[in-house]
C-alpha cells in the first residue's frame, strides 16, 4: 500500500479474502482510495482465485470494502506464454481464458466494473485479441526478448520467434582460446544464470553456448562456424531469459549503432524476490 501511496495510478490485484480485507485496513488506515482487480487462476495455480462464482464472489466482496475500488479482474497465463508452435500456443491461451471470461460475463451481469480485463503475454500477444473483453495485455518481455522466447517459433516461423528483435544483451570477453574447437569466456552461471535454453551468441552462426560454470562460459564451434575467437574478443549474447537476468547488473547500456547514448542504472539490482 505504501507503493499506492506514492503512486496513485498503481492497481494491486488480490486473489483471496483475506488478502482484500488486509488492503481494505491499509488503505483506510492510510486515508487513500485503492484501486484494485482479481486475480483469476488460468488452470496453473500459480496465484489466481478459481474462476466464476468464487471469484465473483470476491468481486462483491471488494466492491463492498471501504478504501477500495474494484476496477475489474486480471488472469495472466504464464503457462501458455512458451508453449511451442503457434497452433498449440493458440489453443491453449485461448482455451485457459475462457474461465476468466465467465467470469467478466458473471461481473458484468452483477454490475461489477470491468473496465480492467487484462491478460496475456509477450507469447501471446498476437492471440489474446480473440478473447471477448479483454482491455489489456501485460506483455514485458518483448522489450529485451530472449532466447527462452525466441524458441518457441512464431505464427510465419516455426523455427524462430521473430516479432520483436532481442535488445538485452551481455558483453562477455574470451580468456582462454589454447583448445581446438572451443574458448572460454568471462561469462558464466553467475551472469548469465542457468536458464535453458543457453544463451545465444548474437549475430553469428555455427557455434553454441553454455553458462553452466559459475565464473565461465563455454562456446563451441559447430560446423562452419561464422568466426573464430581469441583471448580478448568481445562476445555479445542474446540472454537466456530476461527476467531473472537484469537485477544481476548495476547498469544498462543503451546502444544505439556503435554508440553508447545512455548508461541506466537498474534499480532492482540485486534484488531476488
Ligand atoms: C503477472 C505477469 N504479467 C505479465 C508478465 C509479462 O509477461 P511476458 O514476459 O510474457 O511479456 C509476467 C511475466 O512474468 C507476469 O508474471
Amino acid at each position: 500500500m505504501n507503493l499506492r501511496h506514492a503512486n496513485p495510478l498503481f492497481i494491486q490485484a488480490t486473489d483471496s479474502e483475506q488478502n482484500a480485507r488486509l488492503l481494505s485496513e491499509a488503505a483506510v488506515s492510510m486515508g487513500i482510495t485503492a484501486d484494485v482487480v482479481v486475480d483469476v487462476d488460468p488452470g496453473g495455480h500459480r496465484t489466481g482465485i478459481t474462476p466464476g462464482q468464487p471469484a465473483l464472489a470476491l468481486g462483491q466482496l471488494i466492491d463492498q470494502l471501504p478504501g477500495l475500488t474494484l476496477k475489474g479482474l486480471l488472469c495472466y497465463d504464464g503457462g501458455s506464454q512458451h508453449v511451442k508452435g503457434f497452433a498449440a500456443r493458440r489453443e491453449q491461451t485461448l482455451e485457459r481464458l475462457l474461465g476468466a471470461t465467465d467470469t467478466f460475463d458473471l461481473f458484468n451481469s452483477s454490475g461489477l466494473n470491468t473496465e480492467i480485463f487484462s491478460g496475456g503475454g509477450t507469447g501471446s500477444y498476437n492471440i489474446d485479441h480473440e478473447t471477448r473483453g479483454l482491455t489489456d495485455v501485460q506483455v514485458g518481455s518483448y522489450v529485451f526478448m530472449d532466447a527462452q522466447y525466441m524458441d518457441i517459433g512464431g505464427a510465419d516461423n516455426d523455427e524462430l520467434y521473430a516479432d520483436f528483435v532481442p535488445s538485452l544483451t551481455i558483453m562477455t570477453t574470451v580468456l582462454d582460446d589454447q583448445y581446438p574447437g572451443r574458448c572460454t569466456t568471462d561469462a558464466g552461471a553467475k551472469a548469465c544464470t542457468i536458464n535453458r535454453p543457453w544463451p545465444r551468441v548474437k549475430g553469428e552462426t555455427g557455434m553454441s553456448y553454455t553458462s553452466g560454470s559459475d565464473e565461465f562460459g563455454t562456446l563451441r564451434y559447430e560446423e562452419e562456424p561464422s568466426r573464430t575467437y581469441k583471448v580478448g574478443d568481445k562476445i555479445e549474447l542474446i540472454v537466456s531469459h530476461c527476467d531473472p537476468v537484469v537485477n544481476l547488473y548495476n547498469h544498462l547500456y543503451a546502444v544505439r549503432g556503435e554508440r553508447v547514448e545512455a548508461i541506466w542504472p537498474i534499480a532492482a539490482r540485486g534484488m531476488s524476490t
